[in-house]
């Protein structure tokens, strides 16, 4: 059986990580990596590579940063031909980004068989672009594997037929659990002169968090002012370092620290001795509440409601002034212990599993 797995973006890393790791035991599944070079820093990608051990990619089509429909439409021009060649048995998507959508759609009018990992998760908000890639890619897929249940709910109200639909747990939870280990020995908490349970760390980069300029240093004064209380560390996205550059933003507290953007395991490290998280990341909703460390997040929605419920998430909102309100309660009160079911180390194995049973499948006629 071929695989062949499409990524582009960050948060895409770590998910392929726990699939490449769930296939070796398989002779019978040959692995072709894409990389759509949406993501191309050494932090933002071959980091990830390094720290995860991913073999790299068999083809890397070089797209790089754009305009959504540039990116999209050169995304697609290039994962055609690359398709045709391959002629794989499953083209598998993870997640919500460009990348993402742009391969489902390939891949449906080229009539190959397509799985999404992490399907039917919905913020209900079409302003975020994930929302639209999201949609797209459950929509033409064939095999739907669910991280969250409401992924369950969500599918079933959009009338996917239930025999496509698999819980299976999170697969950035498996890379998650196995890094924790190798994260210990790293020098990142020294290195920003933090110590141990005694920071907050803040990651931004949502377009609607960080684009508007006035928004954007409302929420760093905030930051700047719970700094003279805690350490607060921001390692930055580049979009939102671009945006702080031009805003001309500068800290008043020295224990503000804006630092570079933090490879893979820098960043589990960073989580996990955490006195607090901030956040308008969608994975590091899931990667705290797997952790058991308190996130607040920057955001009116979420599309992982599970991290509110059998989680340590908080929705703050996207009001910068709002925070503060917040604040007390997420430094003091103890947080859930449960993990949500199948958040277990072995989703990418279900994964694999439910592949191989599933490789005489018909794709979907409707
Ligand atoms: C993308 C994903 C988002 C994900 C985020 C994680 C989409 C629609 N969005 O958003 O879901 O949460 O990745 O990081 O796919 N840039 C660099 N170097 C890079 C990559 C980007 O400097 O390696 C800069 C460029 O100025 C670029 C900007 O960041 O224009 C935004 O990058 P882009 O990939 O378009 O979107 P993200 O905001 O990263």
């Amino acid at each position: 059986m071929k695989v062949l797995s499409v990524v582009g973006a960050r948060p895409n890393f770590p998910k392929l990580a726990a699939l490449n790791e769930s296939f070796k035991p398989y002779p019978e599944i040959k692995h072709v990596i894409v990389h759509t070079g949406q993501h191309y820093d050494f932090t933002m990608s071959e980091q990830f590579f390094q720290d995860l051990k991913i073999p790299s990619p068999t083809h890397h089509l070089g797209i790089g940063s754009g305009s959504h429909a540039e990116q999209v439409g050169k995304t697609m021009m290039a994962l055609e031909p690359v398709f045709l060649q391959e002629r794989p048995d499953w083209i598998v998507v993870v997640g919500d980004v460009n990348a993402t959508a742009s391969s489902a759609m390939v891949a449906k009018k080229i009539g190959m068989r397509l799985a999404h990992v992490e399907a039917g998760l919905r913020s209900f908000d079409w302003g975020m672009p994930e929302e639209v890639n999201r949609v797209v890619t459950d929509r033409l897929s064939d095999l739907l594997l669910v991280s969250d249940p409401s992924g369950l709910d969500n599918l079933r109200a959009e009338g996917q037929e239930e025999s496509r639909v698999h819980y299976v747990g999170n697969v950035m939870i498996d890379t998650l659990l196995r890094s924790v280990e190798l994260a210990k020995g790293r020098p990142t908490l020294d290195e920003y002169g933090i110590e141990p349970g005694n920071y907050v760390i803040v990651t931004m980069h949502r377009p609607s968090n960080v684009d508007d300029p006035k928004k954007l240093v409302g929420w760093m004064n905030v930051l700047d002012n719970l700094a003279q209380t805690i350490p607060v560390v921001l390692p930055l996205h580049p979009r939102t370092k671009a945006k702080l550059d031009a805003a001309g933003f500068s800290p008043k507290s020295k224990n503000m620290k804006l630092g570079a953007q933090a490879g893979y395991l820098d960043m589990v490290g960073l989580l996990k001795n955490a006195k607090l998280v901030l956040t308008d990341s969608g994975g590091i909703q899931e990667e705290t509440t797997a952790l058991g460390i308190p996130c607040l997040t920057l955001r009116d929605n979420t599309e992982r409601p599970i991290t509110i419920s059998e989680g340590t998430n908080t929705l703050v909102g996207s009001d910068p002034s709002k925070l503060a309100g917040f604040l007390d309660a997420a430094f003091n009160n103890p947080v859930s212990e449960k993990r949500p079911k199948y958040w277990d180390g072995h989703a990418a194995d279900r994964i694999t599993k439910i592949l191989l049973e599933n490789n005489d499948l018909a794709p979907r006629q409707k």
